[in-house]
């Protein structure tokens, strides 16, 4: 048979990407190989994200260019999936207007690509296949991990918050968590694969409730994980029992909803010696006002007390966050509220966002849409802050030695080896033996603003 290959495109977040590998993980059991090259794939995939209008616009930018292709290799099978599939605007803008592609399916039916995939093979049609909702949670689907010695693993699947300019829970759904034994199962063959650090992955890790269902419940940890109905195991009981893995050297998460971090998940940075000591909580913006027209279910106030009680347990915890400028009806005074929470919080890093209208959200009708020139003038001012505190966290840890979980050579410079702290942050230092897939001790020499350098010790 000749050799077959297969090329993913993906958008967004850690859901998508965890989801490309699932599909790339499909597609190696049908005997397709992963390419780099686009032009000579046999099956070209674009995995889309939907949560800002850029993402949108890079996606049909993209898709625009495989008409060549499709006209070259009338062959070739052109397939788009991922969040964008989830609107029905946007599957009429596919159908009318972007003819070339062969397969159309959604969040919810990843499961059903290879025989979607067939079907499209057996019958040279197109098809159309996208699901409102979600069934059942679906286990066991292969996959094709991208880096060797780190993994994301889902926990949960959708969002039930419904921020009023998010797309997420429309495109993912409602909230489903997986049970505690399939991930405990998931995490035990990674680590037996040679992975030392998960990142366990949903919209909101803190509501997770995963019922036990067949395990012995001492077996899955007993009563420190369980809630009082003994039934479910809460976010901070799945922590607990996934630091008892062996060989496990690292745990993460993301995202956590600030509204929903308990008390027990605070505790757990301090009981659980594998958790990393990092946390992203998206802050959104520093205005309560604001806040509460974004539907966010915390203060400004409430938001510094839960960074107090993470410190006050875990003095050297980073803190990330995401923020968004210009959303409807934000003032001057909203967005230096904004800009004083960065200040007060000092983040480790943030990720910042132009607010983007979306279609079908609560605040694609709201009043007061905060001119273009306003929002990036604001949006260049607050850069510069959380540049600003970035730099200087990470100058404070020059002369320190940190232990960083070593991923092999950097792709910039052969000398030096790359990794990350507990922290998540990024390291590049030298040594003197090849420490790819271990845990190394480095000292830290130099800083900027985006990563550190140091030597092993
Ligand atoms: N506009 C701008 N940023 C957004 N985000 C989500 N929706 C929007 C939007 N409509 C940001 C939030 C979220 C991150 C993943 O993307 O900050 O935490
Ligand atoms: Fe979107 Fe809010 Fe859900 Fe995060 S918590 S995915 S911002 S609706």
């Amino acid at each position: 048979m000749k050799d077959r290959s297969f090329f993913i495109r993906t958008f967004g977040c850690q859901m998508n990407e965890r989801d490309s590998e699932t599909l790339a993980g499909m597609l190696s059991d049908l005997g397709y190989r992963e390419t780099t090259d686009r032009n000579k794939a046999d099956v070209i995939i674009m995995n889309t994200c939907s949560v800002r209008e850029n993402a949108d616009r890079r996606f049909f930018g993209n898709l625009g260019q495989l008409k060549r292709i499709k006209e070259e290799r009338p062959d070739v099978i052109i397939a788009v999936c991922g969040c964008m599939m989830q609107q029905q605007h946007i599957i009429d803008t596919l159908k009318s207007k972007y003819t070339w592609v062969d397969l159309v399916f959604g969040t919810h039916n990843i499961h059903e690509f290879p025989k979607l995939l067939g079907n499209v093979l057996d019958e040279r049609k197109k098809v159309v296949d996208v699901w409102d909702q979600a069934d059942e949670i679906v286990e066991g689907l292969p996959a094709q991990r991208k880096h060797p010695y780190k993994a994301f693993v889902n926990i949960m699947y959708g969002c039930d918050n419904f921020c009023s300019y998010c797309i997420v829970p429309y495109t993912r759904g409602r909230e489903r968590s997986r049970d505690p034994e399939a991930i405990l199962e998931e995490v035990k063959a990674l680590v037996a694969d040679g992975v030392l650090e998960i990142t366990l992955l949903g919209q909101n890790v803190n509501s997770y409730r995963g019922q036990i269902r067949n395990q012995d419940k001492e077996e899955a940890g007993g009563g420190t994980v369980m809630d009082s109905s003994g039934e479910y195991v809460s976010f901070a009981g799945l922590i607990h029992m996934l630091n008892e893995v062996e060989g496990l050297k690292r745990i993460r998460f993301t995202t956590s909803h600030p509204k929903d971090l308990s008390d027990e998940l605070i505790d757990a940075f301090a009981s659980c010696e594998k958790l990393c000591p990092h946390i992203h909580l998206p802050v959104q913006s520093g205005s309560t006002r604001i806040l509460e027209k974004m539907n966010r279910k915390y203060t400004k106030e409430e938001y510094l007390e839960l960074v107090e009680k993470l410190r006050r347990k875990t003095p050297d915890i980073a803190i990330t966050t995401d923020i968004i400028v210009g959303f409807p009806g934000e003032t001057e005074e909203d967005f230096e509220e904004t800009l004083d929470i960065v200040r007060k919080v000092g983040f480790d890093s943030a990720f910042t966002f132009l607010y983007s209208i979306r279609k079908g959200t609560p605040a694609e009708n709201f009043p007061d849409q905060v001119a273009e020139e306003v929002k990036h003038e604001r949006f260049n001012r607050l850069v510069e802050e959380v540049n600003r505190i970035s730099a200087e966290k990470n100058r404070a840890l020059v002369g320190q030695v940190v232990e960083v979980l070593s991923e092999g050579k950097s792709k910039t410079n052969k000398a030096l080896y790359t990794g990350r702290t507990g922290g998540h942050k990024l390291v590049n230092f030298k040594a003197d033996e090849d420490v790819t897939g271990r845990m190394v001790k480095v000292l830290i020499t130099e800083s900027s603003t985006f990563s550190l350098t140091g030597r092993a010790v």
